[in-house]
């Protein structure tokens, strides 16, 4: 145990609020009853609020990659085909999992900090009528990059074998994600993200065109057997047990942001995403997501020249507590990522700015002291609550 007070400024898993931390305390309840029943469909009804939907949103005891597996061993067969597009670690996985169950890949890959092309996207499904999905990250964690998810869905409006999956598992709660009105057939996220719960729980919104595309699958598949769990959520149930505790604080959760308002949760987001980027810059670092394509979920930036991130990072959390993250992959230790997903406010980002500023002057970076904090609070008194 220490006094030390720790700031959670990495993009998943997240802070809890007080509010949910309690309700997760309370005694456990058992599945097959009434007051759980209750908890599953306020949690079904509130969910598809968030995710902007009114078809089927599942619920699953898995973290993302569960729900990442269970939309490929749901919507295909062996040897379909799919559009995988990939700028980062989680579009990497994406096509892993679809070439772990003999789909065949046509391969989008991008820098990490660049865009997916809907044009791309469009080339590939006009060279390729028989593909059967598009796989898209929309918030790229590892990258910070904001996808089109919404134009590539237009694309596949007339195509009625073709959906769209959009992992969303960084999405949902931080940027706009309109699964009805764009048309989007598969969203998924993780209970660590923007729903503001420890890790453990993972949501799928599900169209009637993939219902279409489960109908013809005949990839092998169990606990992630998406018509099983339809057919337990009729009746307000899961078909295994749950995990109770997650439930029942997803519930608390989903009611601060139903207060909130969805549009203003994402709004809130901006905000923070947009005072984090200021910050940062007028300490002279350079961002690495491209300006079209910045999502509000995590900010990555360049290391300055000659040091490390790995070790801003641990002063920071070492010296300072505050958590934020190193690059992933080939990116390790030349960028560092703040995020600011789920139940953040003003002075966390204020915060980890501070911390920031002083590892770096710990680690003899020239710049103006003070100069991150202050471009932070511009953003806030001028475009924040007044
Ligand atoms: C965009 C994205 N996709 C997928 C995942 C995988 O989720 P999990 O780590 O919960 O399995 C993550 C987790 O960080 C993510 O950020």
């Amino acid at each position: 145990m220490s006094l030390k007070k720790r700031y959670l400024m990495t993009p998943g898993p997240t802070p809890v609020p007080s509010e949910v931390l309690l309700k997760t305390a309370e005694p456990i309840i058992h599945h097959r009853t009434p007051e759980f029943e209750a908890a599953i469909k306020s949690a079904e009804k509130n969910l598809k609020y968030v995710f902007e939907t009114t078809g089927d949103v599942l619920l699953f005891a898995s973290s993302g990659t569960g729900a990442m597996e269970g939309a490929i061993v749901n919507c295909f067969c062996a040897g379909d085909t799919v559009i995988v597009t990939r700028n980062g670690k989680f579009g990497d996985r994406q096509k892993l999992i679809c070439q772990t169950y003999g789909l065949n890949v046509i391969d989008l890959e991008y820098e990490w900090y660049e865009r997916v092309s809907v044009d791309d996207v469009a080339r590939e499904l006009e060279a390729h009528p028989e593909c059967r999905g598009v796989i898209v990250t929309q918030s790229e964690t590892s990258s910070g990059v904001l996808n089109p998810v919404r134009e590539i869905a237009d694309l596949l409006r007339d195509r009625p074998d073709t959906i769209i999956i959009v992992d969303s598992i960084t999405g949902i709660g931080a940027v706009e994600c309109k699964t009805d009105e764009w048309g989007l057939d598969v969203v998924m996220t993780g209970s660590q993200k923007g729903l503001m719960l420890p890790p453990g729980l993972s949501a799928v919104a599900v169209s009637e065109k993939a219902w279409r595309a489960v109908e013809r699958s005949t990839i092998p598949k169990f606990y992630f057997d998406w018509k099983k769990h339809r057919k337990a959520l009729k009746e307000s149930m899961t078909p295994y047990t749950p995990a109770v505790t997650l439930v029942l604080g997803l519930n608390v959760a989903l009611d601060l942001m139903r207060e909130e308002g969805i549009e203003n949760v994402i709004a809130r987001h901006a905000l923070l995403a947009e005072a984090t980027r200021s910050g940062v810059e007028a300490l002279g670092l350079k961002l690495f997501a491209p300006p079209e394509g910045r999502g509000s979920a995590v900010t990555p930036v360049w290391s300055p020249e000659g040091i490390p991130s790995g070790q801003i990072v641990k002063i920071m959390k070492n010296d300072y507590g505050v958590t934020i993250t190193n690059g992933q992959d080939f990116y390790k230790d030349k960028i560092f990522r703040i995020g600011h997903l789920g139940y953040f406010g003003e002075f966390d980002i204020i915060t980890t700015l501070a911390a920031l500023e002083m590892a770096l002057v710990r680690l003899g970076y020239d710049f103006e002291q003070g100069a991150g904090v202050r471009a932070a609070e511009q953003v806030f008194i001028e475009r924040g609550n007044k």
